[in-house]
């Protein structure tokens, strides 16, 4: 039966170390697992940041950098599955959205700057466009799934609960950073799960100074996955850089 890992956003950045993608990929091959699951978010684009361009921190930073950095994190991942055979599906969160957007703003950059610079598809993602959906195994896998007609974010401490009760289907979601799940019965007896999948990185953010400390760094793994049921375990990242960062 499928066993899904998920990996919350990773936002891969030249500030920080691609070291876990390394022990990620090794995560995945010692669970044998038969599909990845990347939440979106995998690189943060720091050069396209509109958040604090022009303020010092912003100094430095160059997109070609960005995806240097991006290319190593991916063929480290690959390298820590090593001859494991897994289906990797990238979702495109709003961090690679940056790159659409950019683009819209400056129309001369047309045809140059593109997502698919980021060559996930090269190193055997599938890709899935910001704000779709990809169904795996039942499960409901997206970035961010809308709260209601306007189409903002489920956000706030109970997401996991909230992708229940609004959306009634088995549903992942990454983009909040933190960790949430729920569960329901639904009057057939089929259970649906409603997950918020945290982030898998373990550097600071600056944006995030006063909120990071609610974030939940790791991996997940949903064992026996059918029908959008599963059994769920998580794996934080101390616990792998322990397990998995020396070999
Ligand atoms: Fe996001
Ligand atoms: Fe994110």
């Amino acid at each position: 039966m499928a066993t899904h890992l998920v990996m919350g956003d990773p936002h891969c950045t030249p500030k920080a170390s691609n070291d876990r993608f390394l022990w990620a990929g090794r995560v995945a091959a010692d669970y044998k697992v038969s599909h990845v699951i990347c939440m979106g978010d995998f690189c943060s684009m720091d050069s396209l940041s509109s958040y604090d361009r022009a303020k010092k921190s912003f100094e430095g930073r160059r997109y070609q950098k960005d995806m240097e950095h991006s290319h190593e994190a991916l063929s480290l991942f690959n390298k820590g599955l090593g001859k494991h055979k897994a289906r990797k599906i990238m979702l495109h969160g709003n961090h690679e959205d940056r790159i659409d957007r950019f683009v819209d703003e400056n129309p001369e950059l047309d045809g140059t700057l593109k997502i698919s610079d980021l060559k996930f598809r090269q190193y055997g993602w599938q890709e899935i466009p910001y704000k779709q959906i990809k169904v795996v195994d039942g499960v409901h896998y997206a970035h961010h799934f809308p709260s209601g007609i306007m189409g903002s974010a489920i956000s706030g401490e109970n997401i996991g609960r909230t992708l229940l009760t609004k959306h009634k289907v088995s549903a992942t979601v990454g983009h909040s950073h933190l960790l949430d799940y729920a569960i329901s019965t639904l009057p057939n007896g089929k259970k649906i799960h409603g997950l918020s999948a945290g982030c898998y990185l373990n550097h600071t953010e600056h944006f995030a100074r006063d909120t990071q400390h609610m974030w939940w760094s790791g991996l997940i793994l949903k064992r026996e996955v059918k029908d959008g049921n599963y059994n769920i375990e998580t794996i934080d990242i101390k616990t792998i850089r322990r397990e998995y960062g020396k070999r």
